[in-house]
């Protein structure tokens, strides 16, 4: 039985804004919610077409996941290799997503991620450059050609500091620490139509209702849900998916969780976390216990350079089958290299490993194994608009479905985010500016807060170890391999745990509001596992990342989407087919013929 918390909430009468209830209110035209990448650059975009723009975020601003991004961004533009163009890295893309990506979605990306890149740039972001003076390039893995920018293995921080510096000198609001529990809609006539959220402050927890006139989702995947995972406590914990689905999204893809072949696997506080594939793009070579380089055996033109979904289901193998090290790993090792190349390209990797383990990895070799690291499913989004099914609502980043399909190519989500943040700022900017005015329903504001109310409780449970149940769940059953047997198992022993969130305790104290918090992420995390195990369960096929040992086959009919939505507060899965290409890039995938790599790996 729960009861209520206390007295949660103090009167300021002193305070600036309207205080409605227990609520203040804020208006903006587009609220953002996220302060990563995608967020930061929607809110310039849609500030730069005149709306007076809001950003949430649920950490501080220059600390979202974006920052840990390391290897780099793609970008055609063939400053190291002239022959490239948007068309190779469309094929690349579109082809090694395994054709189920959107190929308008995907030929967006292509053509305007080097007008992002070089915006960037001349904004203040430090890309490596050549001594011609042009930014360099280096190879990821699946590439045809060289087209990553990048800053050593910082890149993801190098971009974000950036925007953050541009939304400041711009003079957009960013309201750190405040968690969004809700998106604000309300239903007219069978059309669903989004008016804001309700957040609430996690140091304090004053709680504010953000009426606008449309809003913009950017607030990440869900794979922290994983035991190994490259995100950090407490994001990417499905809040993105839970916001959409319950505001009557649909998710496409959730199966395609990309799970980057090299995690760090000691110590355990930092399991999991990301060893950039630009070690590999640097020359570095995977060996298992008795010594081979064993990609060899899995692809031997590509060799470590071969797609994530290879190389993750190799390092996979390798253990799995005997060859891994003490520590349920794999050796990755770029001793081979000069020091000082290492320092100049990998400075982070070289104090990741110093810093944790005393290991000097210009002297020794790295121990990896798969980390779950990218959701490439989310909300189903409009190619051009990044429009949802839902009025106002636009979303933007990993939240979203679209461009990835079953594999993602390293550095395509540091594109994607500058992309499609601009597209869906400038997109919710004009749904402002067409508005005669703006809504707001009570009743919608009020369930709002009911629901804070009512998870604001005491109970039986706690949500961290509910949280770790969610994660051992989806890395046992829904993991690398899967299984029809073991996915049915995750999906009851999750329905278990969903039924023991309904009672976790939640109490503010010295930390604030942080168990409401870690409340709502428990409530995230099982939604976006339930989707993700339904929608494995449904692809009866392995393709990419999505393994099935009981159906290793990958199968032409099953070259389609698996979107979830909510009927009657049900998750629903069906199937959705994918837009054909068109004849300019059919042609282009017909004549595409895969370059010699011959050399790349001696880089
Ligand atoms: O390995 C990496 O540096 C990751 C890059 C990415 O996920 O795009």
């Amino acid at each position: 039985m729960k009861h209520r918390s206390g007295q949660l909430f103090s009167e300021q009468k002193n305070g600036r804004g309207s205080m409605v209830g227990n609520y203040r209110t804020r208006i903006c035209n587009v609220l953002v919610i996220g302060s990563g990448g995608a967020g930061l650059r929607a809110a310039i975009s849609a500030h730069n077409s005149g709306c007076e723009v809001l950003v949430i975020g649920k950490r501080i601003r220059n600390d979202a996941h974006t920052t840990l991004a390391s290897g780099g961004i793609n970008a055609a533009l063939g400053t190291v290799d002239p022959q490239d163009n948007w068309k190779h890295h469309f094929v690349d893309t579109y082809q090694e997503g395994y054709n189920i990506g959107d190929p308008r979605t995907v030929e967006i990306l292509v053509k305007d991620a080097p007008a992002r890149v070089e915006e960037l740039v001349s904004w203040g972001a430090p890309f490596a450059k050549n001594s011609d003076g042009k930014l360099d390039q280096r190879y990821f893995g699946a590439h045809t050609y060289r087209r990553t920018c990048y800053a050593g293995d910082y890149t993801g921080r190098a971009i974000l500091n950036t925007l953050v510096s541009k939304v400041e000198e711009l003079q957009i609001p960013i309201i750190d620490m405040t968690y969004v529990s809700r998106l604000l809609v309300d239903t007219q006539n069978g059309q669903r139509r989004c008016f804001g959220a309700v957040g609430f402050d996690i140091n304090s927890g004053q709680r504010t209702v953000f009426l606008s006139d449309s809003v913009v989702l950017a607030a990440g995947g869900h794979t922290r849900i994983w035991r190994r995972s490259s995100s950090r406590r407490d994001e990417n914990t499905g809040d993105a998916m839970r916001l959409a689905l319950n505001a009557g999204c649909r998710l496409a893809d959730m199966e395609m969780v990309q799970f980057h072949p090299t995690g760090m696997v000691h110590p355990e506080s930092l399991s999991g976390t990301l060893v950039t594939e630009a070690v590999r793009g640097e020359g570095g070579r995977l060996i298992n216990s008795v010594g081979e380089r064993y990609m060899e055996k899995y692809d031997p033109l590509r060799m470590e350079l071969s797609t994530r979904d290879r190389v993750a289901l190799a390092n996979y193998t390798e253990i799995q089958e005997g060859r891994g090290t003490e520590n349920n790993g794999v050796l990755l090792d770029i001793s081979h290299v000069e020091k000082g190349v290492i320092l100049e390209k990998l400075p982070r990797m070289y104090r990741q490993f110093m810093e944790s383990q005393m290991l000097d990895i210009s002297k020794g070799p790295m121990e990896v194994a798969p980390t779950a690291h990218y959701s490439m499913g989310g909300v189903v989004v409009d190619p051009e608009t990044h429009s949802t099914g839902v009025m106002g609502l636009y979303a933007a980043g990993e939240c979203t479905s679209g461009v990835h399909g079953a594999n993602r190519l390293g550095g395509n989500s540091l594109a994607e985010i500058l992309v499609f943040g601009k597209i869906a700022g400038s997109e919710a900017s004009k749904f402002s500016s067409d508005l005669d005015f703006q809504i707001r329903s009570r009743s919608v504001i009020q369930e709002a807060m009911d629901e804070l109310d009512d998870l604001t409780t005491e109970g039986e449970q706690l949500a961290r170890p509910l949280q770790r149940a969610v994660r051992n769940i989806m890395w046992n059953h829904c993991g690398v391999m899967r299984s029809g047997k073991g996915l049915e198992e995750g999906l009851k022993e999750l329905m278990k745990i969903k039924e023991a969130s309904s009672d976790v305790d939640v109490r503010p104290s010295a930390e604030g509001f942080s168990d409401l918090a870690l409340a709502l992420d428990l409530l995230g995390s099982i939604d976006s596992a339930e989707a993700t195990i339904r929608s494995a369960i449904a692809r009866k096929e392995s393709r990419g990342a999505h393994q099935r040992s009981d159906f290793p086959e990958t199968l032409k009919e099953e070259a389609v989407n698996y979107v979830i939505e909510l009927v009657m507060e049900e998750q629903v899965v069906a199937k959705s087919s994918v837009a054909p290409l068109p004849e300019e890039l059919l042609n282009a995938m017909d004549e595409y013929e895969r370059p010699s790599v011959d050399g790349r790996l001696l880089e």
